[in-house]
């Protein structure tokens, strides 16, 4: 991995950075000629302004706690060889922080503030050794002793089910993507709902002490659900449903663009598990034909890096859902193989593979770059994700 973030929850508050911080970002000379900006990113801003965080009700009140991700402190002026010309353009295609620039595509940026690759390589380049050398991203080369330190300090989430929980050697990660797939009705958004309380709870609980983003694409996303989950946890519903920030989606479009904006709407609901369910459905519908197959796996491999990126820099924890690849009338292909071909795979860290079996639910492991390949079970109730009863194993299995 590239840059890897601190865990400690002190790197989260930068007011020591700003103390550090010496006089040294006086260079504000521009990289590239002073163009207007194009409308492309006028149009993208407008959208971005129509956006509303469908969040049932607001997440201020977690304000009051520690700022998990308040890095906002470092100005994007700050940044060596980023003057006013430079900030405003990038304002304008909605990169509002360093943290924004420093998990920005190159190729996307460079369309969006219509500048060379270079320039916007170079800006990215700068913004990540700002991070850098605010001791908020890692330097470059560690010593493994040193990566294996910040993995033990990283925050697993708990599933709402121990035996799930062990599949992921104690719950799902942050600096992290997780992908489930599997079948319709196999369980991948039912583990995404109990999260949303899980998430909520104290790290000591097995929680992430934060707020949740959910970016539904498939209108599968029920808050009364959410209050039967905590509840039957008793967990206050008031609280957990206050927590998650939850955003209907209805283009790949608008899935792009709430990804791009993903760092601002992280800092606003103090979130530390990002749901999105599913990755793919959406662009699925959209690029059907042969011909727009490869556009689709280039935007789905952007959408993808991006949430990569971001779940290591903020030290969140990423879930998307995937679907299986065959349809009940496809009788050739693995009906186990995820859709997406290798673009989603292959940026994911964790994939995990849910299927039914009986009443209950099977998880396998079956990629990851540590965990030992093995599977689990799990079942569906009014709790949400839970351990299987052992007392009543289901004959059927
Ligand atoms: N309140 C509930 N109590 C018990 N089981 C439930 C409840 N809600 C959903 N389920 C189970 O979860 C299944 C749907 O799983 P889901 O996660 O939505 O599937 P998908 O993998 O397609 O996202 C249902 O078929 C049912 O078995
Ligand atoms: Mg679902």
């Amino acid at each position: 991995m590239m840059y890897r973030m601190r865990t400690k929850k002190s790197t989260y508050s930068n007011s020591h950075i700003q103390e550090e911080k010496k006089d040294e970002s006086e260079n504000t000379t521009e990289n590239y000629a002073d163009d207007t900006v194009n409308n492309h990113d006028q149009s993208g801003k407008e959208d971005n302004d129509n956006i509303v965080m469908n969040a049932e009700i607001s997440l201020t009140t977690l304000s009051e706690q520690s700022p998990i991700n308040d890095l906002t402190n470092l100005e994007i002026q700050d940044i060596e060889g980023i003057g006013p010309t430079t900030s405003k353009k990038l304002r304008e295609a909605g990169i509002f922080s360093v943290m924004d620039l420093a998990v920005a595509g190159v190729e996307d940026l460079a369309v969006d503030i219509n500048a060379s690759k270079e320039s916007a390589a170079s800006f990215i380049m700068a913004a990540q050794k700002l991070l850098r050398d605010s001791d908020v991203l890692d330097k470059e080369f560690i010593t493994a002793d040193t990566a294996l330190k910040k993995r033990r300090l990283l925050l697993r989430c708990s599933t709402g089910s121990s035996m799930l929980d062990d599949l992921f050697l104690g719950g799902i990660e942050t600096q992290a993507v997780t992908e489930l797939y599997g079948e319709f009705g196999s369980g991948k958004s039912q583990i995404c709902h109990t999260m949303c309380i899980t998430a909520g709870q104290p790290i000591e609980s097995g929680g992430l002490n934060s707020g949740v983003i959910y970016i539904d694409t498939e209108g599968t996303f029920r808050p009364e659900r959410l209050e039967q989950i905590s509840s039957s946890r008793n967990i206050d519903p008031v609280n957990a449903l206050q927590n998650v920030a939850v955003c209907k989606v209805y283009n790949s479009a608008h899935l792009e663009l709430i990804v791009k904006n993903l760092g601002k709407y992280i800092d606003d609901y103090k979130a530390k598990l990002v749901v999105v369910d599913s990755i793919i459905s959406l662009h699925r519908a959209e690029f059907s034909g042969r011909g727009t197959l490869a556009d689709r796996q280039q935007r789905l491999n952007s959408i993808m890096h991006k949430l990569l990126r971001i779940s290591e820099i903020y030290n969140i924890a990423i879930i998307v859902t995937n679907q299986v690849q065959s349809t009940p009338d496809t009788f050739f292909g693995d009906p186990t193989k995820p859709t997406g071909g290798n673009v989603i795979g292959h940026a994911s860290t964790y994939r995990v593979y849910l299927r039914k079996s009986g009443e209950n639910r099977v998880a396998k492991m079956i990629d990851s770059p540590y965990h030992p390949y093995s599977e689990v079970r799990f079942t569906v109730n009014e709790k949400g994700a839970d351990n299987v009863d052992e007392g009543k194993k289901s004959k059927k299995e």
